[in-house]
């Protein structure tokens, strides 16, 4: 089978790299990949946003089933696009449609789906261009800190917490009046804090049935201690030993079927994963957030714990055939280091020389992120460069294998956070 991944990251690294293991696989194509991406499969260079260019490669490659990483294609509708198209619609895609991306596309949509379906979340009022008048006296009458979150797709920045009413209302008056989030802020949602410890539960659907995937834990932002600046994500680890059987049956009951039994009553097509962000508050699990696609860095400490063949997983959710598939886990533990830019996530260099990359192994493994290869060479060319993932019979083991290959891999100013797991 011939498959085409969309994304450029690390996450789509670890697909490629999972896929790859497969016997049914014959070639991987990845838009745009990167320098991990090209030693096992092959890059091809277009704009997904334009559907004839898409269309075009699927054809030419004889792609057969098409895996979505990141969210904006999806929440942009490249599943419905490739369905509804005569010539397409036997490709299999493992994605949801326009309408399911809505629970990351619409902070709103997804908060009303969840008041729908009973699924347990912060309590919030949204506000628009025209209330905010409303908006300003409502986080007069609430108590710090303060929760925005901009309605729209904001690369990860559109979530602001505010210790000081003063700074919230400042900040409501600039999403909805300044465009601060461009159109996605036009729409704010204000939010109950909840005081916990987050984790994150990865789920496949075909629509009918599903499945869960083992469970992470990020480190999104920069600093040490959980500090500094939201970034896409600094590390992971999985399995997430504070998740308990009771409470991930608590998850399951309360909101993983729910949710999936919501997608099918509210009739919205979805076949692929949702990935639910969580907060633990007193052993129980309330939803922070929904994203439509697998997390970054996640996936690369997920993925290598799927035991059963991902290939056919992928094809099974996007057949609609997951039901009687036996899924299997390895239980060791992975830790994943984010190499970054000096810099980042505000401005920071590309193109700087990467040295230093051993082997893989039987324990540890590089993801590839913002990398270039140019005549043999490898180079920087993103804030997040390179994931470190390692496996170890605890997360202290896994993470010290991976400290040891991050301390001798080389690239002017690079950083990581040093204290992964340090809450666990
Ligand atoms: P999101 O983009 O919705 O995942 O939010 C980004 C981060 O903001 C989350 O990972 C949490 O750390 C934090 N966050 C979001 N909503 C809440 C909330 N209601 N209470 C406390 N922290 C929150
Ligand atoms: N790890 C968070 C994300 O992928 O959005």
């Amino acid at each position: 089978m011939n498959i085409l991944i969309i994304g450029s990251g690390a996450r789509e690294h670890a697909f490629c790299w999972k896929l790859a293991q497969s016997k049914k696989t014959e070639k991987v194509y990845v838009v745009p990949g990167n320098a991990g991406t090209s030693e096992l499969a092959t890059n091809l260079d277009f704009e997904v946003s334009k559907f004839k260019d898409l269309k075009q490669n699927i054809l030419k490659h004889n792609i057969q089933l098409v895996l979505v990483g990141p969210e904006i294609p999806l929440i942009n509708g490249v599943v419905d696009q490739i369905n509804n198209d005569k010539e397409l619609k036997d490709i299999l895609v493992v994605g949801p449609s326009k309408k399911g991306a809505l629970l990351e596309g619409s902070k709103d949509f997804s908060k009303e789906f969840m008041e729908r379906h009973k699924i347990p979340t912060a309590g919030y009022k949204t506000f628009n261009t025209d209330t905010l008048h409303l908006g300003l006296s409502y986080l007069e009458s609430v108590s710090p800190p303060f929760v925005l979150k901009a309605d729209g797709p904001a690369a990860g920045k559109g979530v602001l917490i505010l210790d000081n009413l003063e700074d919230a209302k400042k900040e409501l008056i600039s999403m909805l009046k300044n465009n601060k989030f461009g159109s996605s802020g036009h729409r704010v949602v204000v939010e109950e804090f909840l005081d916990g410890i987050e984790l994150s539960c990865f789920v496949l659907t075909d629509g009918k049935s599903y499945k869960i995937l083992p469970n992470a834990k990020d480190y999104k932002r920069i600093g040490e201690g959980d500090t500094g600046l939201n970034t896409g994500g600094m590390g992971s680890i999985s399995p997430v030993s504070f998740a308990s059987k009771e409470f991930l049956k608590k998850v399951e009951d309360r909101i993983i079927i729910p949710t999936v039994k919501g997608l099918q009553k509210e009739n919205l097509p979805y076949k692929g994963f949702i990935f639910i962000g969580l907060i633990m508050v007193d052993n129980d699990p309330y939803v922070i957030e929904y994203n439509v696609r697998m997390g970054d860095p996640e996936t690369q400490v997920v993925l290598p714990r799927i035991k059963s063949d991902f290939l056919e997983l992928m094809v099974r959710t996007a057949n609609q055939t997951l039901n009687n598939f036996d899924l299997q886990v390895h239980e060791e533990t992975y830790a994943n280091i984010v190499m970054v830019a000096g810099g980042y996530p505000e401005s920071y260099e590309k193109g700087n020389p990467i040295t230093g990359i051993p082997k893989d192994n039987e324990i540890s493994k590089i993801f590839h992120a913002g990398t270039k290869e140019i005549d043999n060479k490898l180079f920087t060319n993103g804030g997040r460069v390179l994931s470190v993932v390692s496996k170890g019979s605890n997360f202290k083991q896994a993470l010290s294998k991976s400290y040891e290959i991050a301390g001798k891999i080389d690239f002017k100013d690079k950083n990581y956070r040093k204290d992964i797991g340090f809450d666990l």
